[in-house]
């Protein structure tokens, strides 16, 4: 069910958000409620649950280079999030490659530009920190806008069956050499269920 009140955040970040102005901030497990509940009332009910799953065990995922989760945060309260995990790509490059899976905005804050911030902050982040190339599976009506495309993804094999393969996006961070034959790409443990794919 999904929860008609969101959680409080702790002390430590409303006093850091005074302001009414959106900023992103790095979420950490202290914000799990706020995240679970971000994403149990933004995707169908078919959905919510596996993905409110995915975003916390990705907040508790250790990897390295490490997973990468933003929250957007709005007078005191996390009004949407989304998580860049690492991929390993079997391309025998040094190909340095993320994951964007989950994005979430709350429904009454969509429709904002929240959710583009949240992909184009993120993006920044992980360009800035060398990753060449950023895989997405969802909707090509909505990630075309940031450059994501199926072209970019095609030498790349998902780690699962794709029920939806028109969905398997990729975008250029930053330029490298593509794979002459196809590379499988490997995701973080909390990635690994064919249910998400
Ligand atoms: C997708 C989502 C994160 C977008 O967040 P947002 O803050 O509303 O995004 P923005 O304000 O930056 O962009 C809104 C635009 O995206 C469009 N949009 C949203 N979801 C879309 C989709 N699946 N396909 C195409 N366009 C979509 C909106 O219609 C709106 O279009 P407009 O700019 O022409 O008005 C939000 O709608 C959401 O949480 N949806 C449910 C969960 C989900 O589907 N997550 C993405 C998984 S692929």
């Amino acid at each position: 069910m999904v929860p008609e009140t969101i959680p409080a955040l702790s002390t430590a970040r409303v006093r850091r958000c005074r302001c009414r102005t959106m900023h992103i901030i790095t979420a950490a497990h202290l914000d799990k409620d706020a995240v679970r509940s971000v994403h149990l009332c933004a995707f169908p009910e078919n959905e919510r649950d596996i993905v409110a799953r995915l975003a916390l065990d990705l907040l508790a995922e250790t990897t390295g280079p490490p997973v990468l989760s933003l929250a957007a945060h709005y007078d005191g309260t996390i009004i949407g999030h989304i998580a860049f995990s690492p991929v390993k790509i079997d391309s025998g490059e040094d190909l340095r490659g993320y994951i964007l899976a989950p994005l979430g905005v709350r429904p009454e804050q969509q429709k904002h530009g929240i959710g583009s911030q949240l992909v184009q902050h993120g993006m920044r982040v992980l360009a800035g920190n060398g990753v060449h190339i950023l895989f997405v599976y969802g909707d090509p009506a909505y990630y075309s806008r940031f450059g994501f495309n199926a072209e970019t993804a095609a030498p790349f094999t998902a780690p699962y069956t794709l029920h939806y393969p028109f969905g398997w996006q990729a975008a250029v961070l930053n330029e490298h050499e593509t794979p002459r034959s196809p590379a499988t790409i490997t995701c973080v443990h909390a990635l690994c269920d064919q249910k998400l794919w």
